[in-house]
């Protein structure tokens, strides 16, 4: 049995006055007991997080790495082994923001996820098609070629500590949800895919669904036999929406 994950993904987003009353009425939030929630703030807002969650069991990721391990010259990048240290679980890899805006290749970011598990974090793969990708049917073939990447680098035994999000571009803070069944077509297909490899992780990788997740459509998404929660942009910025997703992912 999969235990449901939602995770907030900040962004660039948050002062340390906002960051600070967000986590104070996140800890107010009734969350369900068998929901494992994190949340990803700015690298500067990551001391102050941990401080103030003061042992909650909400964990905390940070957004981006490096690919190397270690320590070194490399000015303007956060290494795993600095993130660990701090007591962080989770990296997000790939986000499409970071593909798209920022140009990391499938390789870079398999570089990043093999980085993670070396350094004892947890990768949360980013995968998702663009609006162009979709129309032209390409979906699952974008998605498999990114999986593949990460695959071949950190092979299957990679994922057995990992998550995989499915996050469609076009439904990222757009307003535009992927309906229930265009969410389960691709998470079915990666999960197929992962099984391929070891049909036993396959079964135990969680997949989330991200893109205008909102208290409104998180039920019926999180219904879904292979939606096992959800990584929330805008919508994990107010905490009780937030509170909100997390409990529909314990229904
Ligand atoms: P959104 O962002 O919920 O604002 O669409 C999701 C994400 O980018 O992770």
């Amino acid at each position: 049995m999969r235990r449901p994950l939602v995770a907030g993904n900040w962004k660039m987003n948050g002062t340390r006055a906002s960051v600070a009353e967000l986590i104070q009425s996140l800890r107010q939030q009734a969350l369900p007991e068998g929901v494992e929630v994190a949340v990803f703030p700015s690298f500067l807002h990551i001391p102050q997080v941990m401080a103030e969650l003061d042992g909650d069991s909400i964990a905390v990721g940070v957004q981006d790495c490096a690919s190397q391990t270690g320590f070194g010259a490399l000015t303007g990048e956060v290494s795993v082994s600095q993130v660990a240290e701090f007591g962080c679980q989770w990296v997000l890899v790939g986000h499409s923001e970071r593909r798209l805006v920022l140009g990391e290749s499938d390789e870079l970011v398999a570089r990043k996820f093999v980085a993670a598990r070396e350094a004892g974090l947890k990768p949360m793969l980013c995968v998702g098609e663009r609006l162009e990708e979709r129309e032209a049917g390409e979906t699952l073939s974008v998605v498999e070629r990114q999986l593949e990447a990460v695959l071949d680098l950190a092979g299957i035994a990679g994922f057995e500590e990992a998550v995989v999000a499915y996050e469609p571009v076009w439904a990222i803070g757009s307003g535009l949800t992927a309906t229930p069944e265009q969410a389960q077509e691709v998470h079915a297909a990666i999960r197929g895919r992962l099984s391929r490899e070891d049909a036993e992780i396959a079964a135990g990788v969680r997949i989330l669904y991200g893109g205008s997740v909102k208290p409104e459509n998180a039920q019926e998404l999180f219904g879904m036999a292979d939606i096992d929660g959800g990584l929330i942009g805008g919508a994990s910025l107010k905490a009780n929406d937030f509170g909100a997703i997390c409990r529909a992912a314990g229904n």
